[in-house]
């Protein structure tokens, strides 16, 4: 591929004002082939990160091209062809980062905690100052709804923001314990006990949000102290490498995070398994099963996706029910853990719902996502194959569908699948795609075993009008989270945000990665006798 020899910025400011978000990107001069995506605003903001053919990677405070002088190519989901291409960082690249990224961490321990939060509030405005352009890449590499791509990256902002400020209220207070509180013991040891942070923290994003879950790791490790190398999914790179441009221009100390892109299967497990690393925050599918097996004695912070379970009882407000599982199970095409995965219905109201969300269905507008349509294509080919594997599956086994299906490369028109029964695959398997099962059951027992009786235990939802009766079924529904009359959701990022069984490890949520990310140190005063006496 002959290396893009670009045009100067003056012609590329007019080009940048063709592009669809009015973001300041060259995309669209440069046509659907290898295009260099870098923003215009300010002079070329994101210029530095982009050597002409791919992007590249950030370690030691500088961007790199890698000694291997190989890439990773990212194929555009809507066009299907090469987009953008990131380094095939070597192991020794890798051992690099992580040496400047733990020698970086010990001074940052030692900057004071307002000086760090200031750092992130200015990350914070960058980021958001770059949401069109940042936006772009969202659009052009996983085929993000532009006006979602914005929000993600406005709402990763202000998660930053809040992450500094948590951190402050976290980590500004210690504990202090006296010895004689415990049987035996006389009042003569001091216990002075507080959170320091816990060193180098590998993030590990997921291509549905390679912005706001990069951060989700990467501020709350931040305020915490610690250093961050981040390895972005191959779709979502190019866009995780903007946020780290705009953490370089911040003006955090140079190693203190790295960005790290290259093949799994050659740097994978040395990132996962390196002694340097002392943590992992990792969202994403099963390959977390395997880091979890390789990673050692260090803490693990995981989200591996759900089969969210949608119960909805006879007394529910249907329209409010139908309008919930169209935003929470068709957005972004279906590509959120926390989508609904599956309805469990009361067969007296079945009819009446089912037909409530086929209707809204069809007003659904499927298509690109620069026209900003809310069906996309999804992430890749092998992804719309599962998911017309699945569909296959009902279709043998003798499901109802209320619309054709419909397939056009990546793109997969909305399906609503009826009368779905436990041998089915689509009951129990993660689609990550614009299908959604119905189950109509006879009990709310048969809704709530239908939750608990899946691998996945991420999220879940209850449609009622009785809410002492959705308390109950919440308690007795197995999931890290339970939304009462409206869908599930991993926002507002300040809630806890866990998944049980096979959807995760630990909890997330601002305050416990925050917490997750530090170890406890206990200073013990030991006083030469119990009290003063006098005289
Ligand atoms: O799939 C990632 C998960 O975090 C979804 O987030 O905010 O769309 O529920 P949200």
């Amino acid at each position: 591929m002959p290396p893009i020899l670009l045009p100067p910025p003056s012609l590329l400011r007019v080009a940048s004002a063709s592009s669809p978000s009015g973001a300041d990107s060259v995309c669209d001069r440069l046509g659907p082939g290898l295009c260099c995506c870098y923003s215009m605003a300010g002079q070329g903001f994101f210029q530095d990160i982009f050597d002409g053919e791919a992007f590249k990677y950030y370690a030691d405070g500088e961007w790199k091209v890698s000694s291997s002088r190989a890439s990773v190519s990212i194929t555009n989901p809507s066009t299907l062809k090469t987009q953008f291409k990131v380094q095939a960082c070597t192991q020794d690249e890798v051992n690099k980062a992580i040496e400047s990224a733990e020698s970086a961490q010990k001074l940052w321990a030692k900057t004071p905690l307002w000086k760090r939060a200031e750092a992130l509030h200015k990350f914070a405005g960058i980021l958001k100052d770059q949401k069109n352009a940042i936006a772009d890449v969202l659009v052009k590499e996983i085929a993000k709804p532009l006006k979602d791509a914005v929000t993600e990256v406005v709402r990763s902002g202000d998660l930053v923001s809040y992450s500094a400020e948590e951190g402050i209220r976290l980590l500004a207070e210690g504990k202090f314990l006296v010895s004689d509180s415990f049987p035996g013991n006389g009042r003569n040891k001091y216990c002075l006990a507080s959170k320091i942070p816990i060193g180098v923290v590998l993030a590990i994003p997921p291509f549905n949000y390679p912005i706001n879950l990069a951060v989700s790791k990467i501020a709350p490790a931040l305020i915490a102290g610690n250093a961050v190398v981040l390895k972005p999914p191959t779709q979502g790179a190019v866009a995780a490498l903007h946020i780290v441009h705009c953490i370089h221009l911040a003006g955090f100390p140079k190693g203190l995070v790295a960005a790290i892109t290259g093949k799994g299967s050659e740097i994978g497990d040395l990132l996962t398994m390196h002694p340097g690393i002392n943590c992992i925050s990792f969202t994403g599918g099963d390959t977390g099963i395997a880091i979890s097996r390789k990673a050692g004695m260090i803490p693990l912070q995981m989200e591996l996706g759900g089969k969210d379970c949608c119960i909805v009882l006879e007394d529910a407000d249907l329209e409010l029910a139908a309008n919930n599982v169209i935003k929470g199970g068709y957005s972004y095409s279906g590509q959120r853990c926390t989508a609904i995965k599956v309805i469990c219905v009361m067969e007296s109201v079945a009819e009446e719902l089912v037909q409530k969300i086929v209707q809204r269905i069809s007003k659904l507008k499927v298509g690109m996502p620069e026209d900003n349509c809310d069906i996309t294509p999804v992430v890749s080919q092998s992804s719309a194959n599962f998911i017309q594997g699945l569909v296959e599956d009902a279709q043998k086994k003798g499901a109802k569908f209320h619309q054709e299906w419909k397939r056009e490369g990546n793109l997969i028109w909305p399906i609503l699948i009826d009368h779905v029964t436990p041998d089915m695959r689509i009951a129990w398997e993660e689609p990550f795609g614009p299908v959604i099962p119905v189950i109509r059951i006879k009990t709310v027992e048969e809704g709530i075993h239908h939750c608990n009786a899946n691998n996945f235990a991420l999220q879940g939802c209850i449609f009622t009008k009785d809410i002492n009766k959705a308390i109950l079924i919440s308690n007795a529904m197995e999931s890290g989270t339970i939304q009462i009359n409206a869908a599930p959701a991993r926002g507002p990022d300040h809630f806890p945000f866990q998944g049980l069984r096979d959807s995760g490890i630990g909890s997330q949520g601002i305050t416990n990665s925050i917490i997750m990310m530090t170890k406890t140190k206990s200073t013990v005063i030991n006083l030469p006798v119990e009290s003063y006496t006098m005289g």
